[in-house]
């Protein structure tokens, strides 16, 4: 499989090193072969390489900071998108949740082209899903977004695999892993500047922080489990949200005393055939399950006709974490050829 990465952040970094690390394991047991033949990152340039680019040194070059130097080419994303040999674009730029943009035109580029789409942004999946389901079933490829809620955890292909056939009136949890991280070590008594500065360098926050602490990045993936799970279509604007910024230090102490710790939750319901969605902080009592949740972990109850609440529990950001989202989407695409 010929993979092209547009972004070469955290999550690119993060699915190159893993499929380094397993390349043997992945030919021994699924038989899957591949070759990065084209890399973009607006701080890093554009490489492309159809025989393959070499990978070692690119993610050297980008850890350094540096320029890349081998196998550049001046085109644009688009034309990068478009001209390269790649079958899989996983587009692994940062998230705009206003206009998704510039993640929109490059999935819709791959997909025109007969690419198939594998992403971890939130903004094609939250603003555009059915526009960009409808494009890839014209084109006769797939645009998978596992990566786009909890990181590698599955939630959506659980919904589309293991849970086929449960109909799924609720789902709530935590769905920020940066938002919990914070909280979780702003209770043993760092404050909140310092505590959000460490989210950004472990990779779990945004590109703009804002997202994670105002509420807007967990109320995207509310949006996307509410069109995609619950079939609806909401808008994020439909979606209420507020944030943590306005918990303090002396509000996580005094939830202490209550044996209770606030939570940022997510929750999409469905009630007579409406969906509504909703993203805000909530003290939770210390025996609800929730509670217990720490770090940058994520948690999702969902409430199902068959099995009642199904929970799953893993991270919900990190480099390694998120590229495996990346990973578990491209296996899904080889095993379907
Ligand atoms: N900033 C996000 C989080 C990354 O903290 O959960 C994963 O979407």
């Amino acid at each position: 499989m010929k993979l092209a990465l547009l972004g070469f952040g955290t999550v690119g970094q993060g699915i190159c090193e893993i499929l380094l690390k397993k390349k043997d394991y992945l030919k021994k047991k699924y038989d899957f072969d591949f070759n990065i033949v084209a890399v973009a990152d607006f701080v890093n340039g554009n490489v492309y390489n159809p025989d393959g680019l070499d990978i070692p040194f690119i993610l050297e070059q980008a850890k350094a900071k540096k320029k890349f130097t081998k196998d550049v080419v001046d085109w644009d994303n688009i034309k990068l998108i478009k001209e390269c040999n790649a079958d899989v674009l996983c587009e692994l730029t940062f998230t705009d949740l206003n206009t998704g943009g510039p993640a929109i035109e490059h999935c819709k580029a791959a997909l025109e082209s007969g690419k198939h789409v594998v992403t971890s942004n939130k903004g094609p999946a939250a603003l555009k899903y059915p526009e960009m389901k409808k494009l890839a079933d014209k084109n006769g490829v797939q645009f998978l977004i596992e990566g786009t809620v909890c990181a590698g955890t599955p939630v959506i292909n659980l919904i589309d695999g293991p849970l086929a056939g449960c109909v799924i009136s609720k789902i709530c949890g935590i769905l920020n892993g940066t938002t919990n991280y914070m909280l979780s070590e702003m209770e043993k008594g760092m404050d909140y500047d310092e505590v959000l500065k460490v989210a950004q360098e472990l990779g779990y926050a945004e590109a703009d922080p804002t997202g994670d602490v105002e509420g807007y990045d967990a109320r995207g993936k509310v949006t996307i489990l509410a069109n995609i799970v619950m079939g609806a279509s909401l808008e994020i604007s439909d979606v209420s949200c507020e944030g943590i910024t306005k918990i303090t230090s002396d509000d996580i102490k005094k939830a202490k005393e209550q044996n209770a710790r606030w939570k940022l939750i997510g929750t999409v319901e469905k009630k007579d055939g409406k969906v509504t969605g909703s993203v805000a902080p909530e003290m939770i009592d210390l025996s609800h399950p929730l509670a217990g949740v720490m770090g940058a972990t994520n948690a999702l109850t969902f409430s199902t006709d068959l099995l009642g609440d199904v929970t799953i529990v893993g991270p919900g950001a990190g480099k390694i974490e998120t590229g495996f989202s990346i990973l578990t989407d491209i296996l899904s695409i080889h095993r379907s050829k």
